[in-house]
């Protein structure tokens, strides 16, 4: 058996989950996946009610009684400072070492994308962003607050380790699937210290594949060229922000954040995956959200376990249903949440 820790959050987390794991439970039946689900209602509403956020044990239990875990989204205006978010999703990134925010970045069909005269071909590369650590260590502090004297730090952790071991999962990466080139981005003309360690190690880790073209670009540089030119990239490496705002730009370039898939890997232990998108409040519990975003999520889980063919059947389901606009508002069909789970159902 394989057992899957499912958590859909908050908003639309909940709204694309619930048809993701319909869609999940189709495949599990006909490919024979022995796929068992948990559910776990971590949310801002178990907070609000419990004060509970991640609750005691649960980074024990986790990697040793689940094979995967499926997240949806968090966030919600009813905790403003998101600390059951951070808890939640932060507290798994971090306590269970899920180093390696895998996000691929590819086009099902050319009239997803926003760009003029680019073919699917165009748009097909993989963001590695570095998970856990970087801008995201909530390391700083505030002093005189709410004076006129007020002062913000916030700082960035990089540590050799961490920047390290993000290479050389991109390089790995590049490697398993015959693809010649990796590059990383920082900003490193400004950012001396973080930039420096980030520059050296990528040096170190590209010269033990001499199979692999490295390359180097200002993050500013990468966007302009994310939009000009998509076909410059197969792997991009960068750190915890730039990440998370590069793969914005390119959840665009294939048709908006619910699109987009990830994966919180952990090469030595269990791994999360959750779409990109967040838990877009206003959207929730309209029937509205895009659930392909989550589906393909869940695709990338299969594969990640070994369920190469069923994987494969869900991409071609969620592609088959992109080209005959069996889709949500957001890229341009006219269905809801539900009925495009039930369109991709069919196609299964
Ligand atoms: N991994 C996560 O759980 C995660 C990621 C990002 C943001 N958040 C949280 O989510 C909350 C809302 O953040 P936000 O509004 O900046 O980002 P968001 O991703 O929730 O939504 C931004 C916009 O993207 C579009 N969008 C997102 N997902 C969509 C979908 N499935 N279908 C159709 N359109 C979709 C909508 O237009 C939405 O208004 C915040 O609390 C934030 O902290 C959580």
């Amino acid at each position: 058996m394989k057992p899957i820790a499912v958590i859909p959050g908050d908003g639309i987390g909940v709204d694309v989950t619930r048809e993701c794991m319909r869609v999940l439970k189709r495949v599990n039946e006909k490919f024979a996946c022995a796929l068992e689900f948990v559910e776990f209602d971590w949310s801002a509403d178990k907070y609000l009610k419990e004060g509970v956020t991640l609750p005691a044990g649960a980074l024990d239990f986790l990697p040793k009684d689940f094979s995967a875990i499926l997240f949806g989204a968090i966030g919600d205006p009813r905790v403003p400072d998101n600390r059951h978010a951070a808890d939640i999703l932060l507290g798994m990134r971090f306590g269970l070492d899920l180093y390696a925010n895998v996000r691929p970045v590819r086009l099902l069909h050319e009239k997803l994308c926003p760009l003029k005269n680019v073919r699917v071909q165009d748009v097909n590369f993989t963001v590695m962003r570095e998970n856990t650590e970087g801008a995201y260590v909530n390391a700083g502090g505030v002093f005189k607050k709410g004076t006129a004297d007020e002062v913000a730090t916030q700082e960035e952790i990089h540590t050799r380790k961490g920047v390290e071991r993000i290479i050389v999962y991109a390089f790995e990466h590049a490697k398993k699937h015959g693809l010649s080139k990796v590059c990383m981005s920082d900003k490193s003309n400004v950012m001396l210290y973080a930039g420096g360690l980030w520059q050296r190690c990528f040096k170190e880790v590209s010269a033990r594949y001499p199979e692999i073209k490295p390359n180097h670009l200002y993050v500013d540089a990468l966007t302009l060229i994310m939009v000009r030119k998509p076909t410059e990239f197969q792997v991009i490496v960068t750190n915890n922000m730039f990440g998370d705002i590069v793969t914005d730009l390119a959840a665009a370039l294939q048709g908006g954040l619910g699109m987009a898939a990830s994966g919180n890997i952990n090469p030595n232990g269990i791994s999360l995956f959750e779409p990109v998108h967040g838990s877009a409040p206003p959207m929730a519990g309209k029937n509205i959200s895009n659930p392909m975003g989550s589906i393909l999520t869940a695709a990338m889980m299969l594969d990640h376990l070994g369920l190469h063919d069923p994987a494969a059947a869900i991409e071609k389901a969620v592609a088959a249903c992109v080209e005959a606009d069996q889709t949500t508002v957001d890229i341009g069909g006219t269905l809801g949440t539900h009925e495009v789970a039930d369109a991709v159902i069919a196609r299964l």
